[in-house]
């Protein structure tokens, strides 16, 4: 039967229970998440395991990473069923901070990352990367982990966060975890959730269209001219709209200039599905 995590509210239980791990010789681990846990996540648990003694998941749906208008309200909350999902991947300890605590009434600082977090998802939402910046930075001085995991499905946000830990000089390695797909390929996501049936089945068009784009361009097609037909293939196909379909290089996330591929190019996409974002990438 899966043991029971353990579970902590205040930052005094997370640092006693990491301290006393620290002093005896373990190793930690830390996967931060916003909850509504699926089978993605659990796996990001499987990889720190594999490079962790003990693994600490947070689970926090921070505020400050949603813009007006955006889902932060109705974002789906299911903290028991979170427990018991991370109970059976493993997981040693959750901390779900007490609301209110990560930003008290005082809270003044933010983060601006450039470079890798500029484009992309910065074009569409501006604040996004900031309200990133600033939880993971918390959390990661919190649990102070010895790594780190997060997912690739979030590919900038992952490279925005390599860029992090090495501009605040943090000690911590941050491995990237493989994207979890669904049997029909759909990148699994917590926002899945907001779909009906029908939903479902044009979301699941998204890797489909994703893959055919990525196999023309290794096949020689001019990119910008694949990417267009990409972008018109998920209007045709019902979309609502589509923020980008972008070809960049892999680590620095600039855009490929010329149409022409090399060997370190990233497809990344973005679009709107009956009203619910979805974003994607895969090497190209
Ligand atoms: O990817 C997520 O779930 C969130 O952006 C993260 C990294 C937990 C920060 O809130």
């Amino acid at each position: 039967m899966a043991k029971t995590p353990i579970i902590v509210r205040t930052l005094r239980e997370l640092r006693g229970q990491v301290w006393e791990w620290r002093g005896s010789g373990e190793t930690i681990g830390c996967v931060p998440t916003m909850g509504a846990l699926h089978d993605g996540h659990l796996s990001l648990i499987t990889l720190a395991k594999k490079h962790a003694g003990k693994v600490v998941a947070t689970i926090f749906v921070n505020p400050t990473q949603f813009a007006p208008g955006e889902d932060f309200e109705s974002y789906p909350r299911t903290e028991a069923a979170d427990i018991a999902a991370l109970a059976s991947a493993g997981c040693d300890l959750v901390y779900i901070p007490e609301p209110g605590s990560m930003y008290d009434a005082g809270h003044c600082t933010s983060i601006k990352i450039r470079g890798v977090a500029e484009s992309l998802e910065t074009d569409h939402r501006p604040t996004f990367f900031d309200g990133v910046a600033i939880v993971v930075t918390k959390l990661l001085n919190r649990v102070a982990p010895d790594m780190a995991v997060f997912g690739e499905k979030d590919y900038q946000q992952l490279a925005t966060i390599r860029r992090l830990v090495i501009d605040f000089d943090m000690p911590i390695k941050i491995v990237g975890a493989p994207i979890a797909r669904d049997a029909h390929g759909l990148a699994l996501s917590s926002r899945n959730k907001y779909f009906d049936t029908d939903g479902l089945a044009l979301a699941r068009q998204l890797n489909v269209i994703m893959f055919e784009c990525a196999a023309k361009m290794r096949a020689g097609m001019n990119v910008d001219k694949a990417a267009e037909q990409a972008r018109q293939a998920f209007l045709d196909a019902g979309y609502d709209s589509v923020d980008y379909v972008s070809v960049a290089s892999k680590n620095s996330l600039t855009k490929l200039e010329g149409g022409i591929l090399n060997d370190n190019a990233r497809l990344l996409i973005a679009v709107h599905c009956r009203g619910v974002r979805l974003i994607d990438n895969c090497a190209i």
